[in-house]
């Protein structure tokens, strides 16, 4: 079985700790959502992952199936499996959509003789564009958002459209979705979910980062977690999420919030048992 195991992980930005104890297990097939306040560290987490340089892992490990990846540059991360959906999508002028996903894709994927059964093999150019038309019609876009420069003036839901067709495209292992649902009108919110429910296939482990319930209504999660101040501090399934909706974070900010709280850091394992 297939496992993303965050252990123990403190990280720094700018020498400032902002992770201070991260656990979290994401196995395949599961939907993890991921809550908190704002800056409580959750796309510091979504980041240290993906290997930014901005963001410094001082201990802890996150293992992807037993390996330490935080060992590894960030495409190596890619070519294993993990895949992040950024909350702010940076634009890259000059190169266009379609091409930016046939080097992406190019980049991880194997050739048959590296891998008997290689989930992502390399492709003709052909079959490359099958694919491509494949995925954009599961997420209802436009052929002519290929031509365009990636990000380049879109949107701010066209921007997270482009970031699940690249998930789409990649077919990643691990999936964080970091405000997926920011700036999606309600029709793109159900299509962008359909999307990502279209690919949870009983293989895919998916940490969705969220604020709102309206993304869980679509994608539902086994698993919730809300992470106040640099620590995961408390576990639950989706009837987790509903309390937030309905209550908010003050009480539970009032209880974890400060620094100096001492505090046992939960598990996956730990909320599994109590749920
Ligand atoms: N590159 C950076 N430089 C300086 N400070 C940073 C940087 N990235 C994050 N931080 C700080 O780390 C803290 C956590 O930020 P982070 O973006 O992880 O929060 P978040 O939980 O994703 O919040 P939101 O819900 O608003 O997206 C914040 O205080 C933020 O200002
Ligand atoms: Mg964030």
């Amino acid at each position: 079985m297939r496992e993303l195991v965050i252990k123990d992980l403190h990280a720094t930005v700018e020498g400032r700790e902002i992770l201070k104890g991260v656990n979290l297990t994401v196995r395949q097939g599961e939907t993890h959502a991921l809550m908190g306040p704002n800056g409580s560290g959750k796309s510091t987490l979504a980041s240290v992952m993906m290997g930014h340089p901005s963001y410094e892992a001082t201990s802890g490990e996150v293992l992807l199936d037993g390996e330490n990846i935080l060992e590894m540059s960030p495409d190596e991360r890619a070519r294993k499996g993990l895949f992040l959906a950024f909350q702010y999508p940076m634009s890259i002028p000059g190169v266009s959509v379609a091409n930016f996903l046939r080097l992406s894709y190019g980049a991880v994927s194997k050739p048959e003789e590296d891998d008997p059964e290689p989930y992502r093999k390399k492709l003709t150019a052909r079959e490359f564009r099958a694919l491509l038309n494949e995925k954009l019609g599961l997420l209802k876009m436009d052929t002519t958002m290929l031509s365009r420069y990636l990000n380049e003036g879109f949107s701010g839901g066209e921007k997270k459209r482009a970031e699940i067709l690249q998930m789409a495209v990649l077919q990643p292992r691990f999936a964080v979705l970091d405000e997926t649902d920011s700036g999606l009108d309600i029709d793109a919110l159900r299509i962008v979910s359909e999307g990502v429910n279209a690919q949870r296939d009983g293989e895919l482990g998916t940490l969705v980062i969220t604020h709102y319930q309206r993304l869980l209504d679509y994608i539902k999660p086994e698993f919730v977690h809300v992470l106040v101040a640099g620590r995961i501090v408390k576990n639950g399934g989706p009837e987790l999420a509903l309390e937030l909706e309905q209550k908010g974070y003050e009480q539970i900010i009032k209880e974890y919030g400060g620094d100096d709280v001492p505090f046992e850091p939960a598990t996956a394992e730990t909320a599994a048992a109590t749920s």
